[in-house]
């Protein structure tokens, strides 16, 4: 884990409320794997004080595959995710990762499905292509996307080009069908199970998508985006309940962001 000030390369509007960041970082990103996260926090930034946590969405490399930084994804809610907004190539940032532990996907999985609720999808493409370049065949797997609205649904082009099929959802129909994306998923597994679900969302998307995936009997990963404070299991603030025989409290920055979830208590 490093501390970086790195350079902003590029700030690409995808919607009126996203961006797609690239930035340049130490050689040990290229390492990352998809759901670590990065702290980040703008040059004397003193208010917000704290960084702020960010899945990492792509890694960069150049054309003859040297590696070069890494992508967010970023979806404008409040001050920082404001300001990340109006960053220029060139600006700097202050840059703490990788960090936590990533999606695990065990080799012998072909149909592997994977579910996005809104910002969600941001570590998803860092998967869905880290499985692409394994040489993964993706035909038969698919990935659900879910938003309130079409501005919602991101990144579609991208899943598509790695083969992977795309349904879409949104709460008001005004893409895909209008319904919560965990009913077309349920829908497909039962149809033919998949061998594995792996979840970013909002938490009732993911309590949903975990008590399908135990339903069927399914392993299940999600990744929890808690409120973090630090990212490094200093603060305790990013605590969630556990089901583990102990009853010891996860943290999602230590133990996540992504879990198993027959490990998280979703009732608590
Ligand atoms: C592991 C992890 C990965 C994340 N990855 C991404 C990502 O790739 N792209 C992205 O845009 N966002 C991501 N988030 C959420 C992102 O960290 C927050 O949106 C950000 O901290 C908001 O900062 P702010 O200063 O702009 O807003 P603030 O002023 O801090 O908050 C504005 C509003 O957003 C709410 N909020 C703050 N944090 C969260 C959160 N974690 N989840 C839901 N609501 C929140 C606050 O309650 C408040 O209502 C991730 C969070 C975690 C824990
Ligand atoms: S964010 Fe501080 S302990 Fe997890």
């Amino acid at each position: 884990m490093n501390i970086d000030k790195a350079a902003i390369l590029w700030n690409q509007p995808l919607s009126s409320s996203c961006y797609r960041i690239g930035i340049t970082t130490s050689a040990q990103y290229a390492y990352s794997t998809p759901g670590q996260f990065v702290m980040l926090r703008l040059p004397n930034q003193t208010d917000p004080l704290l960084r702020r946590p960010f899945s990492i969405h792509r890694l960069i490399e150049s054309e003859n595959g040297v590696f070069q930084g890494i992508e967010i994804l970023v979806k404008v809610v409040g001050r920082i995710t404001y300001s990340l907004s109006l960053r220029q190539p060139g600006d700097t940032v202050d840059i703490l990762g990788p960090l936590g532990h990533g999606f695990s996907v065990p080799p012998d999985c072909t149909r592997i499905f994977m579910a996005a609720g809104g910002i969600g999808v941001a570590p998803m493409l860092f998967l869905a292509t880290s499985l692409f370049k394994k040489q993964i065949d993706l035909s038969s797997s698919i990935i659900f996307i879910g938003g309130r609205s079409r501005s919602d649904i991101l990144c579609e082009a991208d899943f598509t080009a790695l083969n992977l099929p795309v349904t879409i959802t949104t709460d008001d129909g005004s893409l895909g069908d209008q319904c919560l994306i965990t009913h077309p998923m349920e829908l497909c597994a039962r149809e033919r199970l998949p061998d594995i679900i792996l979840a970013c969302g909002p938490s009732g998307m993911l309590a949903c998508v975990a008590g399908i995936a135990e339903s069927l009997n399914i392993p299940c990963q999600i990744s929890m985006e808690t409120v973090m404070a630090c990212g490094m299991g200093a603060c305790l603030g990013c605590a969630v309940k556990s089901k583990r025989p102990d009853a010891r409290r996860l943290h999602a920055c230590l133990d996540g962001p992504v879990m198993d979830s027959r490990q998280f208590d979703f009732l608590h």
